[in-house]
């Protein structure tokens, strides 16, 4: 990949910088910042060379339309804070806007466009809308490891029309998995969880060559009760994918593969809800399965101590209320306890919340941005946003 590090002369040329700044947000406030910690060495590089750097990054899935609450409003502001620079957000439509009226003074250098995704071209990766980006800047950098599995507009199709390059912290990122991947050592376990069941559960079955164990929890889990017909009660799950679940089974089975997934759980009402405890069975019509249950983590701690290497990826419960935060707190304290005695990776934004939330990120042996990404890299899977770049 051709390395922004390589740029010399970029005073003044107007630099397209997509980032990952899907972070998490509640009543407009960040929740945790960690992916944006991570793309400040860039956007320093870019300011200290004299670049005009227009920013585009998503958060969440507004799916194609303007949702409010999904304003990139509150990380302007952030990013401002750290750079210590004026940020601009502009909120003009892409395709009215032009090149020329993107700075409005001479001296503004940094603008960040709103969330990408409020525009349906953005994940249809159309080409008209990533031609109009493109047509916003000299150069193009792709610093958004963690979303660089979507082949959206702003990710992969801009490239087509655009000199682009790779940023500081995707060029280490890649670096470092890279290296992981090749000096791997058995037993190795990954533990899946989190809630973006359609993204994930398609790449397990691809892992499973690759790995020893393979933990299932958080919302991932609820399919799994469901193919085992189980009630799940007001739980989110995917529908129509069980022919997927039986042959993540068989396959495992095969491959040599244990498949382990939780054996009792705890259930609220509503989110905000206190948690009670239940057995599989136990399940009510209105219940949202938000935890695993303390018998669930005896057994997961069982597997880490018979593991020498550890991925994770997605919380294993609703970690944003406490009362459901225990599974994600107690296997991640676990994991980080182990010190020297296993090698552990964690990759995704709420992964990294939970673990920078307990104080902990130093005692991971790599934790990276990514958490979808991070999987279809392990699958072995040419990522379009990197692919593009080559
Ligand atoms: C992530 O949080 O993993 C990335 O921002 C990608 O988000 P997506 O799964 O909504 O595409």
């Amino acid at each position: 990949m051709k390395s922004i590090e390589s740029l010399e002369n970029i005073e003044n040329k107007n630099v397209i910088l997509r980032l990952d700044l899907n972070v998490p947000i509640k009543n407009g406030k960040i929740k945790d910042t960690n992916r944006i910690d991570k793309i400040i060495p860039t956007l320093n590089f870019l300011v200290k060379k004299k670049a005009r750097i227009i920013i585009i990054s998503h958060v969440g899935r507004p799916n194609g339309k303007i949702v409010e609450e999904l304003s990139l409003e509150p990380v302007s502001l952030c990013i401002k804070n750290k750079i210590n620079k004026e940020v601009f957000l502009l909120k003009e439509d892409i395709f009215s806007l032009k090149k020329n009226d993107i700075f409005k003074n001479s001296n503004d250098q940094v603008v960040l466009l709103e969330n990408i995704r409020f525009y349906p071209e953005e994940e249809a990766n159309d080409d008209k809308f990533s031609e109009k980006l493109a047509s916003f800047g000299e150069i193009y950098v792709n610093d958004a490891f963690s979303c660089s599995h979507r082949d959206h507009a702003s990710v992969s199709k801009i490239t087509k029309y655009i000199p682009s390059y790779c940023g500081i912290q995707i060029n280490a990122e890649v670096n470092a998995l890279n290296k992981i991947t090749s000096e791997i050592k058995k037993p190795i376990t990954c533990i899946i969880g989190g809630s973006k069941i359609s993204s994930k559960i398609n790449i397990i079955k691809n892992l499973i060559p690759k790995f020893n164990n393979i933990v299932i929890v958080g919302a991932m889990a609820n399919n799994i009760f469901k193919y085992k017909g189980l009630e799940v009660g007001n739980s989110i799950y995917e529908k129509n994918i069980g022919n997927i679940i039986h042959e993540i089974f068989s396959y495992a089975e095969k491959n040599k593969c244990k498949i382990f997934f939780p054996s009792d759980v705890k259930v609220g009402k509503k989110l905000n809800d206190r948690s009670i405890e239940k057995e599989l069975g136990e399940i009510e019509n209105d219940d949202i399965i938000l935890d695993v249950g303390s018998k669930t983590l005896i057994e997961i701690k069982k597997i880490i101590d018979n593991s020498s290497t550890i991925l994770w990826n997605g919380p294993l419960g609703y970690f944003e209320n406490e009362n459901f935060s225990l599974g994600s707190s107690e296997v991640a304290n676990y994991i980080a306890n182990k010190g020297e005695k296993i090698f552990s990776v964690v990759g995704g934004g709420d992964t990294v919340a939970v673990i920078n939330s307990l104080n902990i990120k130093n005692k991971f042996n790599f934790v990276s941005t990514a958490g979808g990404a991070f999987l279809e890299f392990l699958e072995g899977k040419d990522l379009p946003g990197i692919k593009a770049l080559y």
